[in-house]
């Protein structure tokens, strides 16, 4: 993509709220090839807004690193694109795929769809303004009847996009339904640069299946990395010999959330992270016994020492706290 080289298939899908620069480095550790930033407001960044700035922050390990920006004026996205790129992120991604009402009212993510003029204007404006290599995100179109993602990869591919990533879901469909993977096989065989498959992966079988169905040349993961970065290693190890490796055990999950913490908390000791911190707890026990009740104690959780305690407890009534003793403590 523009000379960045992935060393796997395996992408990690951007997620705001949730692909912070602690997880995303969790999953790179676990075999992701490529990352992004959550999705960062172009006009906060232009205005140098604190809590966009945050969002930028990304460590020398997580790389190669995309900085994603949405925003709906050429003129705004090209100068955040600047500021970005002076961060020296692998890449700028350029958000085309976003649903939400308070973004696509603005005229952004996934509205450019419906309005190829200014998509065309702002990848064109992005492009010019960088050395950094651009990419772009998308959606398969604005709704069911007017699925455009082979056009609209078209037009980036000839504003001097990189690599396109593809939700095979229109907004309408937002997150519900399957994806229609038929829609990444079309945009693959529409264009010359990389396509990056995207929508409904969630283990090593889907991963390979993706690749082979669509042709497409990396395939990106969101949702199935919830509580469960092993997509990343399990998915690699599977594409590279064909053998599917076992789940994490308990142990393995209770280790990884009670490092997943002391991560979070390396970067900053804000008891408020530990409000962020309650979806993972919930994700990465997802299924073991009394889990519910842990993910409810977990809700109300509002420090560290408190949500560690919520753990170990857990961990010790499923038998595993005696071999977790220390783990995360460093932090
Ligand atoms: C909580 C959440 C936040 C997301 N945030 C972003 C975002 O910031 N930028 C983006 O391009 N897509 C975002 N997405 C969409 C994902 O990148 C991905 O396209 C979608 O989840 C489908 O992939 P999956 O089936 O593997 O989850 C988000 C999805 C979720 C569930």
């Amino acid at each position: 993509m523009g000379g960045v080289l992935l060393d796997s298939k395996l992408v990690l899908a951007p997620m705001a709220g949730i692909a912070d620069s602690s997880f995303r480095l969790i999953c790179k550790e676990k075999g992701a090839s490529l990352a992004y930033t959550e999705m960062v407001s172009a006009d906060g960044l232009v205005r140098g807004n604190d809590r966009t700035m945050a969002l930028l922050s990304f460590s020398e390990a997580e790389r190669p690193l995309a900085v994603q920006l949405f925003g709906s004026d050429p003129r705004t996205m090209a100068a955040a694109a600047k500021r970005a790129a002076a961060l020296s992120p692998d890449l700028i991604d350029l958000n085309f795929g976003c649903p939400a009402r308070k973004v696509v009212g603005r005229q952004a993510g996934c509205a450019l769809l419906n309005n190829l003029a200014l998509l065309r204007q702002i990848a064109s404006a992005v492009v010019s303004s960088v050395s950094v290599p651009v990419t772009a995100k998308i959606r398969s179109g604005w709704d069911p009847r007017s699925v455009n993602a082979g056009r609209v990869s078209q037009m980036l591919q000839d504003c001097g996009v990189k690599a396109v990533a593809v939700h095979a879901r229109s907004r309408a469909e937002k997150f519900g339904g399957r994806a229609d993977w038929g829609v990444i096989a079309r945009v693959k065989s529409s264009v010359d640069i990389p396509v990056i498959g995207n929508g409904d992966v969630t283990g090593p079988e889907d991963a390979a299946r993706m690749l082979e169905e669509t042709g497409c040349d990396a395939v990106m993961i969101g949702r199935g990395a919830l509580g469960n970065p092993w997509v990343f290693s399990r998915s690699r190890h599977f594409l590279s010999t064909g053998e599917l490796l076992p789940l994490p055990s308990t142990s393995e999950r209770l280790e990884q959330l009670l490092r997943h913490m002391a991560l979070v908390r390396q970067k900053s000791d804000s008891e408020h992270l530990v409000v962020a911190m309650r979806k993972h707890v919930g994700w990465y026990t997802k299924g073991l016994p009394g889990s519910s009740k842990l993910r409810q104690k977990a809700n109300r959780a509002v420090s560290w020492s408190q949500m560690r305690q919520l753990v170990m407890d857990f961990a010790d009534s499923l038998g595993e706290a005696e071999r977790l003793k220390g783990v995360g403590d460093a932090a």
